[in-house]
């Protein structure tokens, strides 16, 4: 059976953008005029898939009236003839059926998508971390036509320089990589010596997870702060049955710090037809 719901954890605090981030979710974080979780549903609504669960907190009740209505809003925009963002507006969270789970402490990603069991069900899923921003779906759903096949949980993968392996986590392959960028894993570490890493290949946000995970996200010891680390129960799983990772070199901006979210800004808008060029203009003559 192909997935056919997504997860989306967003109920950390994110510190890293502080003091913004205060009132403002880093999910919501404007990439040019979208916010970052619009573009992660997009990628999901881009895949094939027709129900987008959100992990967020009850501090963060931004998240929630993104996606409720603004009839107001609608009407007062087409009472203006700006038809073209009154639709957009308007179709916020009716590409797929979006629905909530609550994670009201934050303790790791783990234990954030154990907090998305019962709106998921005994079915497999995905999982998308918001701060990875993909150029396209083709991963996604290469994954979810993967695990399909196997029967298995499937990672997305990125093969990164040596000496940046300590800040991800890295998969032990158990073969070869096939032509389609398919290898099996044999398990994970989170944040390795680069010296001591299995491989150079490392997890990038994307998973696409068979339902047994959830069991194993309640047998995981808690780590350093209490923390329940997903790749813990990952690795139980890989130790159990067929577990594959997609290698994709699909373009990739990690906007969960500053410089990286400055970068996916940049490259959108320069990639803007309106705004694009007086950027452009703008940066070079500011040199
Ligand atoms: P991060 O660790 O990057 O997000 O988690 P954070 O903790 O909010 O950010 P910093 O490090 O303090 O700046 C990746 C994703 O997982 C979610 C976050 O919201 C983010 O989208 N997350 C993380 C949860 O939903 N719950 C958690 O307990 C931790």
């Amino acid at each position: 059976m192909r997935a056919t719901t997504a997860v989306i954890p967003a109920a950390g605090l994110g510190t890293r953008f502080l003091p913004a981030t205060k009132a403002v979710p880093k999910e919501l974080l404007p990439i040019v005029d979208t916010p970052g979780l619009q573009l992660i549903v997009d990628e999901c609504v881009g895949a094939g898939f027709e129900h987008v669960v959100v992990v967020t907190s009850r501090a963060k009740p931004a998240i929630e009236q993104y996606f409720a209505p603004r009839l107001d809003l609608v009407a007062a925009l087409r009472a203006a003839g700006r038809d073209e963002v009154a639709e957009r507006v308007a179709r916020i969270g009716h590409d797929a059926r979006i629905s909530f789970a609550y994670q009201d402490e934050t303790k790791g990603l783990g234990h954030a998508v154990g907090c998305a069991r019962a709106a998921v069900g005994d079915q497999p899923f995905a999982v998308l971390l918001p701060d990875e921003l993909l150029a396209d779906s083709s991963l996604l759903a290469q994954m979810a036509d993967l695990s399909a096949t196997t029967g298995g949980s499937v990672v997305g993968l990125k093969r990164v320089p040596r000496d940046e392996l300590h800040r991800y986590g890295v998969i032990d392959p158990a073969g070869p990589i096939t032509a389609d960028g398919v290898v099996p894993v044999r398990t994970m570490v989170e944040k390795p010596r680069n010296e001591d890493a299995p491989s150079d290949l490392i997890l990038i946000g994307r998973y696409l997870l068979t339902p047994d995970v959830f069991d194993c996200i309640d047998r995981v010891q808690p780590g350093a702060g209490g923390e329940i680390q997903l790749t813990d129960a990952l690795c139980m799983q890989a130790a159990a049955g067929p577990f594959h990772g997609v290698l994709s070199d699909v373009g990739r901006h990690d906007t969960g710090n500053p410089l990286g979210w400055l970068q996916a800004v940049l490259d959108r808008a320069l990639d803007d037809p309106a705004l694009g060029g007086p950027l452009r203009a703008w940066l070079a003559a500011r040199g």
